[in-house]
């Protein structure tokens, strides 16, 4: 394991003060955190950035609506994020705001400079556009008998004076360059996608405004605001002072390793700001990360759908790690995953209650009840302990390799493979046999078995640090141990690093376990942020500025935006699981709403061989008459569940699509009680 000395830069998007942020914008930071925590574990000389991008149309409406000036407005919500990223324990070095002066200079900079090297020059925009919106549409674009996408509303011919950046000069110098740098776009299916929109050849881009006014000013014609995209990107390195006389972290840090985005924003960090590098003659960024979005229920989170998930009472609720540990062990990187309340209390309990909560549990009582919390070190060992030895130290090794390929699931998974086998080191070992020996060889092996246990926790320690940062010390201090802060990923590589005669320190269950949340629970966590005058049209508002660049700039490849998405394929089960469900055909005998529920209907259920109670959660799909009589598809062997006080027992499957159209399953030609295979 060698220690790296290496500069490492990791950015996140900077997030707009459009609103507050939700749990799918803490996806991405948590990921960043990691990747951050475990460098610098590694060794690296570390620099992890993430801010805000407050400039633009969208901001500025918000404000005028609220009666405050923009800066107020942002400076409010910003607050907000930086709250948010200290109880998550994001330990980013930096937070760059883009109405900082230290970005708007360089901004200002690098603008004049690609316009006093020819690639930025005057024209005139002329397109269709949508005054109540203020945003350009190309003809393509627009609704039925030229109306605005967004809004509906009939559009207008405008020539608007703009300046445009030459991105059509830089497509054959951008291919070559990817061509050259094939890890440059990951995954490998966004990198596809790239050089396909490229090869269909990019246009001028519209990099300038001036139906508004709060964006950074064109320093040559300040009656243009610079666009809210060739502002954002620059501050990746406005951040480390590149214009600074003391430019040390530019020089230290630039070019950065990886910018972490959403799949959604790939483009813009693909395409545009290494063409903007180029054009300015700066070294282009190492990699761009796409990862995928999280969805709630299956659907992507959306004000007017009103299943935006406030991190802020989660994590008052369950803490920051488990929501850190849930999203990045859940989700493979790269791909889409699902977010329910239910999923997450299950997997976190599973996994950080029982099965490393109870093994450092079981492990520091033990050591306190057979030896008076003392470790004592042997020789003496079996085959079971080298198998345990060589297990964490390998766990070290494939944990590093995986972490560093940015293969987050499977290094968390390596680390959970070791803790499932302490834990039936436990069983095998059987100490509490052990201790009731007066064998002076049974009192040794105890205390070899005891020092496994603890030494094997030592590891798990280090390497969950970058995962759990809350507990990860606490594990530490339980076992004895001091300065957490200090432990390198190399002291994970090596066994038998716990002295002897180190005592142990008991304290309280790191992950207590939580109750399973009644469905009234998800509505409430959901639906607690629903803005009730949100509807189709705040929802457009959202992207308005990400649209423009698609209708004044590089031509837009249909679902590459905000298309909401199908949830990925679940993990393979094994036929004899599938084995496992009872599914029945069952026939709706009645149905009523759920009083004080907005989403639950009651059921009785004819299920051939009984009747049973059934709650399920669609309310919102269908008025209870028009399910009684219904032949439905019925899980019948899950376990019994109280919803809002009355037990369900099974449940109703039904299917939803991508816009949140849900049908129940439905099967008329057979009798109540059929076997569905
Ligand atoms: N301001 C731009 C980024 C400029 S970077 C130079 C922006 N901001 S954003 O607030 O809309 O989004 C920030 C990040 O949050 C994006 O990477 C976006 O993909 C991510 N997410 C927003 N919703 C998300 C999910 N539901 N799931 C995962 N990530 C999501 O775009």
């Amino acid at each position: 394991m060698t220690e790296k000395k290496e500069p490492f830069y990791i950015t996140t998007p900077i997030y707009y003060p459009s609103a507050k942020l939700h749990i799918g914008h803490t996806y991405c930071t948590t990921i960043a955190d990691m990747v951050a925590r475990f460098k610098r574990l590694a060794g690296y000389d570390v620099h992890f950035l993430t801010g805000s991008d407050e400039h633009g149309q969208k901001i500025q409406r918000k404000a005028e609506e609220l009666g405050i000036t923009p800066l107020e407005y942002t400076t409010k919500i910003v607050t907000g994020f930086q709250e948010l990223w200290k109880k998550l324990n994001i330990s980013n070095d930096d937070f760059i705001r883009t109405t900082q002066p230290r970005h708007e200079k360089v901004v200002q900079y690098l603008f004049q400079k690609a316009y006093d090297k020819g690639d930025i020059y005057k024209s005139q925009y002329e397109g269709w556009y949508c005054t109540p919106c203020e945003t350009f549409w190309t003809e393509q674009k627009l609704g039925p008998n030229h109306t605005c996408p967004d809004c509906g509303r009939p559009v207008e011919r405008v020539q608007e004076e703009a300046y445009f950046f030459k991105m059509s000069n830089y497509a054959d110098k951008w291919l070559d360059f990817i061509a050259s740098h094939p890890d440059f776009i990951q995954p490998l299916s966004r990198r596809n996608e790239m050089i396909q929109f490229v090869k269909q050849g990019l246009e001028d881009l519209c990099v300038t405004r001036t139906s508004f006014d709060w964006g950074i000013k064109v320093p040559f014609d300040p009656k243009h605001v610079i666009y809210v995209w060739f502002d954002a990107l620059v501050n990746y390195i406005s951040a480390l002072g590149m214009l600074d006389e003391d430019n040390s972290l530019y020089k230290k840090f630039w070019p950065a390793n990886i910018h972490l985005v959403g799949k959604e924003i790939v483009r813009f960090h693909s395409i545009i700001w290494p063409i903007m590098l180029m054009s300015l003659e700066l070294p282009l960024p190492k990699q761009v990360f796409g990862h995928g979005w999280l969805v709630v229920d299956g659907t992507k989170m959306s004000k007017s759908l009103g299943n935006v998930i406030d991190p802020m009472p989660l994590l008052d609720t369950y803490g920051s790690d488990t929501l850190r540990y849930y999203l990045l062990s859940e989700i493979q990187l790269g791909h889409d995953g699902n977010f329910t309340l239910p999923s997450f209390v299950q997997k976190v309990n599973a996994d950080l209650s029982n099965d490393l909560g109870n093994l450092l549990n079981r492990t520091v009582a033990m050591i306190k009840k057979y030896h008076g919390g003392i470790l004592h070190k042997h020789d003496s060992l079996t085959a079971e302990d080298k198998d345990l030895a060589q297990l964490a130290v390998k766990t070290t090794h494939d944990y590093e390799q995986y972490m560093e390929s940015m293969e987050l699931n499977k290094a968390i998974k390596s680390v959970w493979a070791l803790i499932g086998r302490t834990n039936k080191y436990i069983d095998e070992t059987m100490p509490w046999v052990l201790s009731k020996s007066q064998e002076e060889a049974d009192k040794v092996r105890l205390e070899t078995v005891m020092y496994h246990l603890a030494e094997s926790l030592r590891i798990i320690a280090i390497l969950v640090g970058p995962i759990i940062p809350n507990g990860a010390p606490k594990i530490w201090e339980q076992l004895g141990l001091a300065d957490y802060d200090k432990a390198v990923l190399g002291d994970a590589a090596k066994w038998g690093q716990l002295a002897d005669n180190t005592v142990v320190q008991p304290g309280k269950p790191i992950y207590p376990r939580f109750d399973m949340p009644e469905m009234v629970d998800v509505e409430e966590a959901v639906t607690k942020n629903k803005d009730p005058k949100a509807d189709k049209k705040d929802a457009h508002k959202d992207t308005t500025d990400k649209k423009m660049i698609n209708d004044t700039g590089a031509r837009v490849t249909e679902g590459m935006d905000e298309a909401p998405s199908l949830p990925p394929i679940k993990p393979m089960i094994s036929y004899e699981d599938f084995e496992k469900l009872d599914l029945r055909v069952a026939k709706v005998l009645t149905c009523e709403k759920v009083k004080k529920s907005r989403k639950l209907l009651k059921f009785t259920l004819d299920v051939g061989v009984e009747e049973r109670t059934v709650v399920s959660g669609i309310s919102n799909y269908y008025e209870p008459e028009e399910l009684i009589g219904k032949k439905v598809i019925y899980l019948a062997n899950l376990s019994p569940r109280k919803l809002m006080g009355i037990e369900s027992y099974g449940m109703i499957l039904s299917a939803s699509d991508v816009s949140d159209h849900l049908e129940v399953t439905n099967v008329e030609s057979l009798e109540p009680g059929s076997v569905v295979k």
